[in-house]
């Protein structure tokens, strides 16, 4: 999605503009662009294309490059198509604004300028917003007034900044899409995303929705969406500048998978003692009595962090001893969900931001039902919006595909099924908890064991154009996930299905050229159940890669993981599958940290 950065302070704007467009371009877009206020007004530089090319477009004009305030972003269309004239900024001689999300009301707006002579140029909703600053400013409003007004007539969703040609200060509003402000001494840094300037400070204020905000190097006055002055802390961010680079990596998507193991120890090695005790009291700020009598859990997310509820469901309804329903936000908000009298709402999301989640969040809460999270991005709107919200420290995921967020995910639903159930009064969830403090070795493990082989694998089916994925039990949802990666970094079609379910229909697609993934766990009888499917896939001329602790002669390839216990195989078993779909899409010469279509977090419906 669209990525926004702005700077004021001592040093030239550029640079540091630049770069923090370069550190958002894992959010995926297809045009970007940049304003400086300079000596002879604002200056601004846009193109359809990569920050790669705006930066040899800069190279080439005469931009003069010693302003020290300026914005910039990347834009991922939504309306109008991904060209120069549709790029951001959009701007008039007095103003230039970024803005990300969707002002809905914009052909009102329209209508009120073109009344008064104005009109459009491009077909973005955004450049009303430039016309309408504009347009007070004429009327003889200072930037900021004229910032005031414009913005009480928008409606949608916005994170907008401006940048005047007359005055030293930029105006900032936020409302339902993230915005922060970094602090450092006689600098001020602006972004939709602290990873576009956790190079330069670890200090940030995450604006709250309807926050207007006037920000000049020293100076940060933050009013609330009633106009009036207000405060918001300042909170420290201490992911590394490191963790929000490749470090060595071709990709961060492999540095990512790479890092799984220290994701998910981060996540749960101060959580959890050495008896297996779960240390969430003072993180779960909902009341224990309640958490004892819950009588549902209702699950809510989107793509990966979707499956990853769907894999932990079985553990959560094991050890809570309730009713767990996963459901697909998108879907979910649509739907008149009959809750339960002490239900909890848990919704999982990395990036906090998702729009499809994000609503169904705010519908239970409006219903009364209590709220929990489970969010990678601290200070983000799903994590500040829910009654309580566990963090999983996987530190920065860059790479649209979502690896590392997903297991840190599973780790902190895991400990939320034992911290239940030891509040129940249950031992076995403090064995299980021991377990779990394991497995970040055991996913080192594998990754180190798989690794090669996985490469030959991928070699050898990279240019096959469908696969299956199967599974049974715990293994089904890790076929779906398996599935969903490949076809995002590989656009290879790959569809994930239960092992049992194959023979009332997808069989039909087996023969030579749809090879099957098969994932399967030696648990008995799931594993030999597993194992007949294959010999039907066998008996149509399928081939088979089979991803187990256990050998079979009947399949044509193996991807051999270390011996795990059945109810922690996700965390093990979802490692292979990570690493195939990046060797198939690496060998394809795919974009993998920014595939087509797709973007890091999804914050329009
Ligand atoms: C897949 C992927 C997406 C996200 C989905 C939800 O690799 O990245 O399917 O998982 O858009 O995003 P979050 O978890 O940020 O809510």
């Amino acid at each position: 999605m669209c990525g926004i950065v702005g700077y004021t302070g001592k040093r030239k704007a550029l640079g540091i503009l630049l770069s923090g467009l370069q550190s958002l371009e894992y959010r995926g877009y297809d045009s970007a662009g940049i304003s400086l206020k300079t000596k002879s007004g604002i200056e601004t530089v846009k193109t359809k294309g990569k920050v790669i090319d705006l930066i040899s477009l800069i190279a080439e004009s005469r931009l003069d490059t010693s302003a020290k305030i300026g914005i910039g972003h990347t834009r991922w269309a939504t309306h109008g198509k991904p060209s120069t004239e549709n790029a951001h900024p959009h701007f008039t001689e007095a103003v230039s604004v970024v803005h990300n999300g969707i002002i809905e009301n914009y052909r009102s707006i329209e209508k009120f300028l073109n009344n008064k002579g104005i009109s459009r140029k491009t077909d973005t909703d955004t450049e009303t917003i430039a016309l309408l600053i504009d347009h007070y400013l004429k009327a003889s409003l200072d930037f900021k007034n004229a910032f005031f007004e414009s913005v009480k007539k928008l409606k949608g969703s916005f994170a907008i900044v401006a940048l005047s040609k007359d005055f030293d200060y930029l105006m900032l509003a936020k409302h339902e899409s993230p915005l922060v402000i970094g602090i450092s001494e006689g600098e001020t840094f602006i972004a939709s995303d602290v990873s576009a300037m956790i190079e330069y400070t670890n200090n940030f204020i995450f604006l709250e929705d309807g926050d207007v905000a006037l920000v000049d190097r020293d100076r940060i006055t933050i009013f609330n969406e009633k106009l009036e002055e207000t405060k918001r802390n300042t909170v420290q961010i201490n992911w590394s500048k490191e963790k929000a680079q490749k470090g060595g990596y071709k990709h961060f998507m492999l540095k990512e998978i790479a890092e799984e193991d220290e994701a998910v120890r981060n996540t749960i090695q101060s959580r959890i003692d050495e008896n297996g005790r779960i240390l969430l009291d003072d993180e779960i700020k909902l009341d224990k009595e309640f958490l004892k009598n819950i009588d549902r859990i209702t699950v809510v997310a989107c793509g990966t962090s979707f499956y990853a509820g769907l894999t932990a469901k079985p553990i959560l309804e094991k050890f809570t001893g309730v009713k767990v329903d996963v459901e697909i936000g998108s879907e979910f908000r649509y739907y008149d969900y009959l809750y339960s009298k002490n239900n909890l709402f848990l919704a999982i999301s990395q990036s906090g931001e998702t729009a499809d989640t994000k609503e169904p969040l705010k519908m239970a809460k409006k219903r009364g039902i209590k709220t929990l999270s489970i969010v990678n991005v601290k200070e983000s709107a799903i994590a500040r919006l829910s009654d309580s919200c566990i963090y999983t420290l996987a530190g920065p995921e860059i790479s649209v595909a979502s690896t590392k967020a997903f297991t840190s995910q599973l780790a902190v639903l895991f400990m939320l099924a034992f911290y239940i159930s030891q509040l129940k009064g249950k031992r076995e969830a403090f064995e299980a908890a021991k377990k779990l403090l394991k497995i970040p070795s055991l996913i080192k493990q594998t990754f180190d064991l798989t690794e090669k082989t996985i490469k030959e694998l991928a070699d050898k089916y990279y240019k096959y154009q469908n696969f299956l994925y199967l599974g049974r039990g715990i293994c089904f949802p890790l076929a779906l996930e398996g599935a969903l990666k490949l076809k995002e970094i590989s656009y290879i079609h790959a569809e994930g299905y239960p092992a049992g379910e194959m023979k009332h229909g997808p069989i039909a697609l087996i023969d030579e050229n749809t090879p099957s993934v098969v994932v399967a766990h030696p648990k008995e009888p799931l594993y030999s159940k597993s194992i007949s499917n294959c010999e039907e896939i066998k008996s149509r001329h399928g081939k088979i890669i089979l991803v187990s602790s256990r050998k079979s002669t009947i399949v044509d390839d193996i991807i051999e993981v270390p011996e795990v216990d059945y109810d922690f195989a996700p965390f093990i078993y979802i490692i292979p599958l990570q690493l195939f779909a990046y060797h198939v899409a690496y060998l394809r010469g795919n974009d993998i940290d920014q595939p087509r279509n797709l973007a890091k977090s999804v914050t329009v419906e």
